[in-house]
């Protein structure tokens, strides 16, 4: 049974999106696109916070208004490309604790290879915002959800931003309980697990390393 999906259409974000995936945008533009479109991405992914009535004083008058409730929240960066969401990410919920997950993919096998976990203590208290701009094999998503699991987490959600059917099943047949938040579903992968039509290697373009 597939997992929840939400492909976010808003226009700006597609149109931003757009941008990244032009081969001419270079590194600078490219990392201030991925911030943004993180931004629109968390808007979205957040939707479902909780809220309780606050007592304030405003200029005028007094009143009772919603402000964030509820569990608290951590992000976690899929190392390095998911870097560049979590700086971005935490300047909407500054008081969220950060966590890191260092994976990279074999280019021969594009199997993952961990080499560095770093994760708030009190992970399984708090609501989690996994974050890797590219979910292609699926194979880096799933196994940091493992780690996440392993950890103690179980209320997880993957933002990506590009993804690819093969991607989103990995991650379901895996982890149906973890929804997936994305801007664009692609057509699939090529014969190198790079995702088309796609933006290229994400990590090598937002630090431009090649
Ligand atoms: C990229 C990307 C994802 C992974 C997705 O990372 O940021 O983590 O590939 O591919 P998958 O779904 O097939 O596992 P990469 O391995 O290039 O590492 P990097 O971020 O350090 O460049
Ligand atoms: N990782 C990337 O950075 N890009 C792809 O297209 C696939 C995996």
């Amino acid at each position: 049974m597939p997992g929840p999906l939400t492909v976010v259409q808003h226009p700006l974000l597609q149109h931003k999106l757009a941008l990244m995936r032009d081969v001419n945008t270079g590194p600078k533009e490219f990392r201030e696109l991925a911030a943004e479109v993180t931004l629109l991405l968390a808007y979205e992914a957040m939707r479902d916070l909780e809220t309780e009535p606050v007592t304030l004083r405003t200029p005028i008058t007094e009143g009772e208004f919603p402000m964030l409730a509820g569990k608290k929240l951590a992000v976690i960066a899929i190392l390095r490309a998911g870097l560049v969401m979590s700086d971005s990410i935490l300047r909407l919920v500054p008081a969220a604790r950060v966590g890191h997950v260092g994976l990279y993919r074999d280019p021969q096998t594009l199997q993952p290879v961990a080499y560095y976990s770093k994760l708030p203590q009190d992970i399984a208290e708090r609501r989690v915002f996994l974050l890797d701009p590219m979910l292609a094999t699926g194979g880096s998503a799933v196994a940091a959800i493992d780690t996440l699991k392993e950890a103690g987490a179980h209320n997880i959600k993957l933002l990506s931003i590009l993804s690819v059917p093969e991607g989103v099943g990995r991650v379901h047949g895996t982890h149906p309980d973890v929804e997936i938040v994305t801007a664009a579903l692609d057509e699939g992968l090529n014969d190198h697990g790079y995702i088309v039509p796609g933006l290229g290697d994400a990590g090598d373009r937002i630090y431009g390393t090649k």
